[in-house]
């Protein structure tokens, strides 16, 4: 069942250019310019008159809503709020009649995802519902949405979920943008055409299998872990944090780059561990003077890199490349390197990976 593989995570980490080939089936047709999303056309008029996209969602979803704002609102000019379903839901939140309300969940059953739902459509909400389990209560509560096709996830830590949720964003973001004209036919064509390349991609990034194991065994004992990205890649961030976090119980957090200066700076020293997501992208002599700054301190560097990098490969003391891809899109990309150095740094301190403690896989409780 496992299909050979050690732990359904792992399994799961491996499947991901399927799912996201999965997910994009017969929605993406690269070559002849179409983006299409079946609830999005039936619902165009309501996106292109949306004053405000609400985002709602928990822990690994969440982290996906926060790349789906970045991504939406460069390509749609859209305002978009991403909020913590628990936090939405018990503060009165202002929806007003030309919101969109999207809630993000794998298994479409989480209780405060989903009360945010009801919330919403109590408040005369128009709600989109993104979801991995086909019939959840979430995908039946939403007035409609788009279903991830990533297949049954088992892993408790969410892996191929997040890049299908990313992926079904991403064309919402292409079609809406390409509709409302914010999106130029230049762009709107090539990032049909590097959507179609995620894939292949993603089955580059595996191939370093092997190096992120080695680099693992050199920091199984860390206490603590830092994450750093910006950008796009800023989500990225959090989300190593929490993939280690909760399959190693490494303390581990994650950050914006340039907001290390204003605290976590002063945990810096030769022990610490600093992951830095720095592919050649926009702001990249900024991540660059971050190391900088790091390496001054002895920290000690991980660096994901795009392949062919130079600058961060003469400071980092351990780098794993990923092939290029433009920014809107890395996270789909910049995300594999971490799940797989979270996954073998759990696996080597003894820990039950699939099933980590304190942690269920669907969180119907308050
Ligand atoms: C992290 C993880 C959790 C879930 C969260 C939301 O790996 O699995 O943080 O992402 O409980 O679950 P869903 O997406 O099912 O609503």
């Amino acid at each position: 069942e496992k299909g050979g593989f050690d732990h359904f995570m792992l399994k799961e980490i491996y499947e991901q250019p399927n799912a996201i080939k999965d997910t994009f089936r017969g929605r993406l047709r690269a070559d002849e310019g179409i983006v299409k999303l079946s609830s999005v056309e039936e619902n165009l008029q309501k996106f292109l008159n949306a004053d405000r996209i609400l985002i709602v969602a928990c822990g690994t979803s969440w982290h996906a809503g926060l790349v789906a704002e970045y991504i939406l609102e460069e390509f749609t000019r859209i305002p978009v709020e991403v909020e913590y379903a628990s936090e939405f839901r018990y503060r009165n939140p202002i929806i007003r009649k030309n919101d969109i309300i999207i809630a993000i969940s794998q298994s479409g059953e989480t209780a405060d995802t989903l009360a945010a739902i009801k919330l919403a459509k109590e408040q005369g909400a128009f709600v989109y519902g993104v979801c991995n389990v086909v019939g959840s209560s979430i995908s039946r509560e939403t007035h409609t949405g788009s279903y991830t096709h990533a297949g049954p996830e088992i892993g408790v830590a969410s892996t191929k979920a997040f890049t299908t949720q990313i992926t079904v964003l991403t064309l919402m973001a292409l079609r809406i943008g390409q509709a409302k004209g914010t999106l130029s036919r230049a762009d709107f064509h090539r990032y049909l055409q590097e959507l179609d390349h995620v894939p292949q991609k993603v089955e580059q990034a595996l191939e370093h299998n092997l190096e992120i194991q080695a680099i693992a065994s050199k920091y199984k004992d860390a206490p603590n872990c830092l994450y750093l990205g910006r950008g796009y890649n800023y989500p990225v961030a959090l989300e190593g944090a929490l993939k280690l976090k909760e399959i190693s119980y490494i303390h581990a957090e994650g950050y914006p780059a340039a907001e290390m200066k204003h605290g976590p700076i002063a945990l810096i020293d030769e022990h610490m561990p600093v992951v830095i997501i720095a592919p050649k992208q926009e702001h990249y002599d900024k991540i660059v003077s971050n190391i900088q700054e790091i390496k001054a301190r002895n920290g000690k560097i991980i660096a994901v890199v795009t392949a062919g990098d130079v600058q961060v490969k003469k400071l980092a003391d351990y780098v794993i490349e990923i092939p290029e891809t433009s920014d809107a899109l890395s996270p789909l990309i910049t995300t594999i390197p971490l799940q797989l150095l979270a996954y073998h740094i759990a696996v080597m301190r003894g820990c039950n990976v699939d099933q980590p403690r304190n942690l269920a896989k669907s969180v119907t409780v308050e």
